[in-house]
């Protein structure tokens, strides 16, 4: 007998092997050129072992090295030596440490602002704080570019979301006379460096018109924090714009080589947050571990040695996009008008196939970069996503690109 739950459950694991991005996956594992999930067997460093072999890391976001600095490594040792494993509970329960009070001290410090607030990741960052920010009613205006975890906020708040296509400064306009129009309050979402196609906001362009519509503007810093500006604190010191912007989002995940987010602002914001974001209060903190690496690669970033790591990753970042732009391939624009090298590198491929066949034959020849597919980037958009690190040697770097030059040739055919 059939009975409505039986056909509800053929429903449902029918759903599961018919999904149509599930099918292309298994294609292309079936077919050896799936990008994803390929363990690594050692530290993260400008070589990584993975599958057998030496590959030169191109695709990481540890942009400073930090991962394997031994002062990093000491930090997170230290953190569990003295709390453990993990604090198995929330912040607002058992999870908050002197560690986490000391770390979000010196993030406040390093960021010149009143208060910040570190959360589990970075992901939870962003949905639990523009969704304790606004509501139904309100707008949020955004990059269509701007990281999913803030669009996931946005559904999650239920506001109106009004997209705008990326940096278009027309269409920017149009979508904040428009929200003006909803009669909410507005929050405009945006990152400081766009983490695919690596590119800025134009936001010496942008925040008289935020100013205009009386919005509050959120900035992800996720991959900008020890990267961009003097102190490295982000894209909101590169342009000179720290007061302009009322919400600094930033992760530990990259070049801070933890894990986390954190929320830079008033004292207010960050109080307001403790009590209300969700994605805060219902979670576990972070490891121990994780708190004690970033607070100690913070440390590092802001010593010399920090800012010659900072230089060092511009000048391959530089070296690296001018030598591939040579060899003719099809790159993303670089925030050249700041006089500033982006650490990402996005080489525009196009079609996902070919592009997963790209990075197979690199791979291969003992080169690792990031791919991005469809839906993570607009269709027949697909790209290799390059990130040189500071501590790439320049012979490391020319051997990519002696690899490069080889691949391109192999795919012409
Ligand atoms: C721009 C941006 N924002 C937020 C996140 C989420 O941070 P996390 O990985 O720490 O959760 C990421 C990356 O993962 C990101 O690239």
């Amino acid at each position: 007998m059939t009975t409505m739950q039986n056909v509800d459950q053929r429903n449902w694991v029918g759903k599961l092997t018919t999904a149509e991005r599930l099918g292309r996956y298994r294609a292309a594992s079936a077919a050896g050129i799936i990008p994803y999930f390929r363990a690594a067997g050692s530290l993260l460093g400008p070589v990584v072992e993975m599958e057998g072999r030496d590959r030169l890391m191109l695709g990481s976001p540890n942009y400073l090295g930090l991962a394997s600095h031994p002062e990093v490594i000491a930090g997170a040792k230290a953190a569990v030596d003295t709390y453990g494993t993990s604090l198995t509970g929330s912040r607002i329960l058992n999870g908050t440490t002197v560690l986490h009070e000391q770390f979000e001290e010196e993030l406040a410090d390093w960021l010149q602002v009143e208060s910040a607030l570190v959360f589990t990741t970075g992901y939870q960052t962003n949905i639990g704080t523009i969704s304790a920010l606004v509501g139904p009613g309100d707008t949020v205006v955004s990059d269509s570019y701007a990281h999913a975890s803030m669009l996931d906020g946005a559904g999650l708040s239920r506001a109106k979301l009004r997209g705008f296509r990326h940096n278009r400064m027309d269409l920017f306009e149009d979508s904040m006379e428009r929200a003006s129009r909803d009669g909410g309050r507005i929050l405009v979402i945006l990152d400081g460096l766009y983490s695919m196609e690596g590119d800025l906001p134009p936001l010496d362009e942008m925040l008289p018109i935020c100013e205009k519509y009386g919005a509050a503007v959120m900035l992800d810093e996720a991959h900008s924090i020890g990267v961009l500006g003097e102190r490295g604190t982000g894209a909101a010191e590169l342009f000179g714009v720290e007061d302009k912007i009322d919400i600094r989002m930033g992760a530990m995940s990259k070049a801070l080589a933890g894990v986390g987010g954190f929320i830079a602002g008033s004292k207010d914001l960050t109080d307001y947050l403790r009590v209300h974001a969700r994605a805060f209060v219902f979670t576990t903190v972070g490891v121990p571990a994780a708190i004690g690496a970033s607070l100690a690669a913070v440390r590092v970033r802001r010593t010399p040695e920090g800012q010659e790591l900072a230089a060092r990753l511009q000048r391959n970042a530089r070296y690296f996009r001018d030598e591939l732009t040579g060899l003719g391939l099809r790159l993303g624009p670089d925030g050249e008008t700041l006089e500033r090298t982006s650490p990402i590198i996005p080489v525009h491929i196009g079609d996902d196939t070919l592009a997963m066949r790209w990075w197979r034959e690199l791979y291969d020849r003992g080169v690792f970069t990031g791919v991005a597919l469809h839906p993570g980037v607009p269709l027949d958009g697909a790209i290799l996503r390059i990130s040189p690190m500071a501590l790439h040697e320049r012979g490391q770097l020319d051997q990519a690109l002696e690899v490069f030059a080889e691949v391109q040739k192999v795919m012409s055919v």
